[in-house]
């Protein structure tokens, strides 16, 4: 039998004090208000007597959830009328595949800005159903900066363009976003979304994997303009069919409910907060004390661009390679976690997203201060 837990106990598992500063790039940190809310709700929601997980996505305690999680989305971003959303069990790489079926008829193409990593998946995937222009790539630079598209970099021949508008890997990020008007803009906004404002209506297709700055990893959110719907025409394998998503409200067949509540949960969080323009003058803050201090160091130094750094996933590498392993496990028993790189380009990397509070970069440029004046 699972002993019931006496809520003490629960408080005091989840106090804030025990949970150190992850920036890992994702799954990423959820914020505390989040957690203890879900905790405390865990076993008993909403005087259901079950936990939410155990609830039944037809049931009104599961599709309120499931609406007001829209509906929160909704507001946060600014999406109007003329746009659906749909949650997608499936991350983000689940739409390099189903974009290319929902908006492209066979042999149509679209164009790419090739920026890292996630455009050249999305690419390489295209090219299983469609053909697949590169109208820009960052190869040469080795992806320390992203590019200001106009339409006159488009091929002409492309039905939709695909950026990614944050590239995690890298740690470069478009600090304006592209305008085009020509043909829909779809942007993977997956380590961004929430991070700053945004003019939806911009775009054509918006989507993001939760793990970042939404919730628990596996889920993913699709925002797309209603006249791109069902567009194309083909044999879509029916989890990948927008229509038949949008149609079904999220719900064609068992979603991820926990992982839904869990998003409403950071919602209602960034709401509370002020919404995104109140979360992107923080997001500026972390970002500037941590690119002046890498900038005033000698230890430290930023590969990206200036004016293409990312205000997510800031990457640094130590001038002193020797001193890596000793950096990493310095930081660990400091509190501060997977500040690796991605395996692919090593060095560093601080993820500081939304859920990142100013205290966690302080504690970390007070730490590399600290290592550079033993180094
Ligand atoms: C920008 C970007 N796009 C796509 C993905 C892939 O997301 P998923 O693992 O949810 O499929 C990631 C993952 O980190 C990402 O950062």
């Amino acid at each position: 039998m699972i002993p019931k837990l006496p809520s003490a106990t629960v408080a005091i598992m989840y106090r804030f004090q025990e949970r150190i500063y992850n920036f890992g790039a994702g799954p990423a940190m959820l914020p505390n208000e989040v957690m203890e809310i879900a905790a405390a709700e865990f076993l008993n929601y909403k005087g259901s007597g079950m936990s939410l997980m155990e609830v039944s996505h037809r049931e009104p305690l599961f599709e309120d959830v499931l609406q007001e999680a829209e509906s929160l989305l909704r507001k946060l971003l600014n999406i109007g009328e003329g746009y659906s959303v749909a949650f997608f069990s499936g991350g983000a790489t689940l739409h390099f595949s189903a974009l290319p079926l929902n908006l492209l008829k066979e042999g149509e193409s679209f164009d790419v800005a090739h920026t890292g990593i996630w455009t050249k998946k999305a690419w390489e995937e295209g090219l299983k159903f469609n053909g697949v222009n590169v109208i820009y790539d960052a190869t040469p630079n080795n992806f320390t900066e992203t590019p200001v598209l106009t339409e006159a970099d488009l091929s002409g021949k492309g039905k939709y363009l695909h950026i990614t508008s944050n590239n995690t890997i890298y740690g470069s990020q478009y600090p304006k976003l592209p305008k085009i008007q020509s043909i829909p803009l779809v942007a993977d906004m997956t380590s961004e979304l929430l991070s700053r404002k945004i003019e939806v209506a911009d775009f054509g297709v918006i989507f993001a994997g939760a793990q970042k700055n939404i919730g628990p990893s596996g889920l993913s959110v699709l925002i797309i303009r209603n006249d791109l719907i069902g567009i194309s025409g083909r044999k879509i394998p029916v989890l990948l069919d927008y229509s038949v998503m949008i149609k079904n409200k999220s719900l064609y067949n068992t979603p991820a409910t926990y992982s839904i509540y869990i998003a409403k949960l950071v919602f209602e969080w960034l709401d509370k907060l002020g919404g995104v323009s109140k979360m992107e003058a923080v997001n500026e803050e972390k970002a500037k004390l941590l690119y002046d201090f890498v900038d005033s160091s000698s230890l430290y130094v930023c590969p990206v661009q200036k004016k293409s750094r990312s205000k997510m996933n800031v990457v640094f590498l130590l001038k002193d390679k020797k001193l890596e392993t000793k950096f990493l496990d310095e930081a660990e028993k400091n509190g501060l976690h997977g500040l690796g790189g991605h395996r692919l380009v090593g060095g560093f990397r601080a993820s500081i997203y939304n859920s990142m509070p100013l205290s966690g970069v302080q504690k970390l440029v007070s730490f590399m201060k600290e290592f550079e004046s033993k180094a």
